[in-house]
C-alpha cells in the first residue's frame, strides 16, 4: 500500500501496556496520527516462547502494514527482544522497537561514569534474550550490566496497585539484587513499569536515573521521521487530545477491559475502539465498542 507522511504510525503491543508508548510518542509528536493494536487475546507474551512471540508478532505487524502506516513501532519490549529481526524480514517499511532506544538512551545518561552500572528490568522472555544486555554492549563496551526479571509488576500495574503495601512489599523483593549491584541508570524494559514509576524509584532510591524505553522510542522516531522526510507537518489547529478520534485502536478480545485499563493509563478512554480477529492476514470485524 502507498504511504506518505501524511499516513499514520502504526503501533503494537502485547495488549494494553503499550499505551504507555502511545502516549510517550504523542506528547512527541503531536501532529502524527497513530493506530495501535493490542494483542489483548493472546497477551502475556513475557512468558511464551520465542517461536510463537515471532508468530504473533508477524501477524500483528501484517495488520498494521495492511492499514497503510508509514512506520511500525513494536513498543512490546518482549517482542521486541524476540521478533524484531523477522518483522523486519517480512514488512517493507521501517520498524522501530523500545530495546535499542532504551539501551542507547541508559548509557549516553551514564557516560562518563567509570565504569557505568546499568540496571534492566524486565518480563522474563525478554531477560532470557539478552537482548538488552546485547544493545547496551553495541553502545558501550565497559558498561556493567545486572538485569532482573520482574512479572507480578504487570498485573500490578493494570489493577492500578501502584501506592499499595503489596506492590510496595514485591518491589523490594524484586529490586533487591538491583539494589545490591547499585546501578546509575534503570532500565524500565517492559511497557507497563513506567505505571509503577514512583514505587520503583522509591525502592532503589533517589539517585538511580530511571530509563523510560518508550520515552527513549519516541526521541528516536521523531528523528527517523524527520530524517526520512516522512514527519507529517500539516499544522492541526491546537494540541491534540490523547485518545482523540484521529487515533485508532484495536485489540483482539476484551475492549471493555481495554478501555478500563486505558483510563487508568492515560486518564482518558479511546473514541475509535474495535475488537478484530487475526487469522493469519485475515480481518474479522467483531464490532465497535466506543
Ligand atoms: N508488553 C510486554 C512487554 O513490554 C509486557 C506484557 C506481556 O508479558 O505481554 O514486555
Amino acid at each position: 500500500m502507498e504511504t506518505d507522511s501524511r499516513s499514520p504510525i502504526g503501533i503494537f503491543d502485547s495488549g494494553v501496556g503499550g499505551l504507555t508508548v502511545y502516549r510517550a510518542l504523542h506528547d512527541r509528536l503531536p501532529n502524527e496520527r497513530f493506530i495501535y493494536l493490542g494483542d489483548t487475546a493472546r497477551v502475556p507474551y513475557g512468558t511464551k516462547s520465542l517461536a510463537t512471540v515471532e508468530r504473533y508478532a508477524i501477524e500483528n505487524s501484517q495488520f498494521l502494514a495492511s492499514r497503510g502506516i508509514k512506520m511500525l513501532v513494536v513498543a512490546c519490549n518482549t517482542a521486541s527482544a524476540l521478533a524484531l529481526p523477522k518483522i523486519r524480514e517480512k514488512i517493507g517499511i521501517d520498524v522501530v522497537g523500545v530495546i535499542g532506544p532504551g539501551g542507547r538512551k541508559a548509557v549516553d545518561l551514564t557516560r562518563g561514569r567509570d565504569p557505568a552500572k546499568i540496571g534492566v528490568i524486565a518480563t522474563e522472555a525478554t531477560i532470557s534474550s539478552n537482548a538488552y544486555v546485547e544493545a547496551i554492549r553495541r553502545a558501550s563496551n565497559s558498561a556493567e550490566v545486572f538485569q532482573s526479571a520482574c512479572p507480578l509488576f504487570v498485573p500490578l500495574a493494570e489493577e492500578g496497585w501502584t501506592d499499595e503495601p503489596e506492590t510496595r512489599s514485591i518491589a523490594a523483593r524484586y529490586l533487591a539484587g538491583i539494589k545490591e549491584f547499585s546501578p546509575d541508570a534503570l532500565v524500565l524494559g517492559c511497557t507497563h513499569y513506567p505505571i509503577l514509576r514512583d514505587v520503583i524509584q522509591q525502592t532503589v532510591g533517589e539517585g538511580v536515573m530511571l530509563v523510560d524505553s518508550g520515552e527513549a522510542t519516541a526521541d528516536e522516531v521523531a528523528r527517523i521521521l524527520s530524517d526520512r522526510g516522512l514527519a507529517d507537518l500539516d499544522a492541526r489547529p491546537g494540541r491534540r487530545a490523547l485518545c482523540d478520534d484521529l487515533d485508532h485502536f484495536y485489540v483482539t478480545d476484551a475492549a471493555e477491559r481495554f478501555a478500563r485499563v486505558a483510563e487508568r493509563f492515560l486518564g482518558t478512554q479511546p473514541s475509535k475502539l474495535e475488537a478484530i480477529e487475526l487469522t493469519g492476514r485475515r480481518l474479522t470485524l467483531l464490532g465497535q465498542v466506543t
